[in-house]
């Protein structure tokens, strides 16, 4: 399903609008096809400095290319970034009419519209960002950091802090100097502010405590604990939730200065009415295309793989489905043989494949 030619080929700076000072956004919310891929050929030889025509590669703004350069590590991380956001995103939205298409035109045109579709571009690439890092820390890849340190005292005598946490003291530090702060002057401005730190927020809010037993077989003497994100699936989970929840804003201001609050749309939405928005909600503020026909925002969904009773109804718009038979051999009747193979039957089955009518 994923392609990383295709998938990591469109991230780049981007400039979201023409007042205030250039927009410090990175990830799925770039809006420049670029490829960046492949990461490893023809840097050999110039190790040294390889990472630095990765970061070239990345397109950043002036700010983030310093800090992409100054560790090998950053220039890996962000790239780790990146893809997890893409592979997520495409993972939440299989089943939907958007399906998370990033292709750079389409993508290009919907980040120029405030849909939900885009503070989910927003979020998950901001959470992304900050998992990634918090990980490379722990895991060794950071010149700058490592694992994440003992909090305060106060259970000390209960355990230890030992193994090692990942860090999202350093990675939250890293992240917000990294995304910069934009100009919140205007009400698009401050919808990407805001689900970008959504995505922080997640992040954070997984974080779990794990502890270790030691002690003489295993009797828990002295036990052992660190911080541990959320595995990303979840985090990704979560902001999908966020995204079908997600509110509408308007603005209490003057259109022309752009000064004043975010605030409930002024008409009422169905289901949300005067819900006024949370730090945790994903708000936006225009209302999406259906995604059904082909348009600049999608290719639209004729001919998309559908699922009988579960999505066909809905991502075929009502124009129905075709069935088509297929012949298809997958392993079966797997066994585990001593030591230590695993041993399976080829099995034939005629499967049914249903995909959009035109
Ligand atoms: C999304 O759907 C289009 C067809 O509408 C298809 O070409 C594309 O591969 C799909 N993308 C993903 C990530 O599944």
């Amino acid at each position: 399903m994923l392609d990383g030619q295709v998938f990591l080929g469109w991230l780049s700076l981007i400039v979201l609008l023409s007042s205030g000072p250039a927009a410090a956004y990175f990830g799925l919310t770039g809006n420049e096809p670029l490829t960046i891929l492949p990461l490893t050929s023809e840097t050999e030889g110039a190790a040294e400095k390889a990472h630095y025509k990765i970061c070239d590669r990345l397109k950043l703004e002036k700010k983030q290319r310093r800090m992409c350069r100054r560790d090998p590590g950053v220039a890996e991380t962000l790239m780790e970034a990146i893809s997890m956001s893409a592979q997520e995103c495409e993972y939440q939205f299989h089943f939907e009419r958007w399906n998370c298409t990033l292709e750079g035109r389409y993508r290009a045109s919907l980040l120029k519209q405030g849909f939900k579709e885009t503070a989910f571009l927003y979020a998950i690439s901001s959470a992304g960002l900050t998992h990634a890092m918090a990980k490379a820390c722990s895991a060794g890849r950071m010149e700058r950091c490592t694992c994440d340190e003992a909090p305060d005292l106060e259970n000390r005598e209960a355990w230890q802090w030992g193994g090692c946490g990942d860090n999202l003291k350093y990675s939250n530090k890293f992240v917000k100097e990294f995304l910069g702060k934009k100009s919140d002057r205007d009400l698009r401005a401050r919808m990407d502010l805001h689900n970008t730190n959504v995505g922080i927020k997640v992040i954070k809010a997984g974080v779990k405590t794990t502890c270790k037993c030691h002690g003489v077989s295993g009797s828990c003497t002295v036990r052992t604990c660190w911080r541990q994100l959320s595995p990303f699936h979840e985090i990704g989970k979560q902001l999908k939730q966020k995204y079908e929840t997600s509110l509408k804003v308007g603005s209490t201001t003057n259109e022309a200065t752009g000064e004043g609050d975010i605030s409930p749309a002024k008409k009422p939405i169905s289901g949300h009415t005067d819900h006024i928005p949370r730090t945790t909600d994903l708000i936006y503020i225009d209302d999406s295309p259906n995604f059904c026909l082909m348009s600049k925002y999608s290719p639209g969904t004729f001919g998309r793989r559908c699922y009988k009773d579960k999505n066909c109804e809905s991502i075929c718009c009502g124009r129905g489905h075709n069935t088509q038979s297929k012949v298809v051999t997958r392993p079966c009747q797997c066994q585990v043989r001593w030591c230590c193979y695993v041993e399976c039957k080829q099995c034939t089955q005629r499967e049914e494949v249903y995909t959009c009518k035109d």
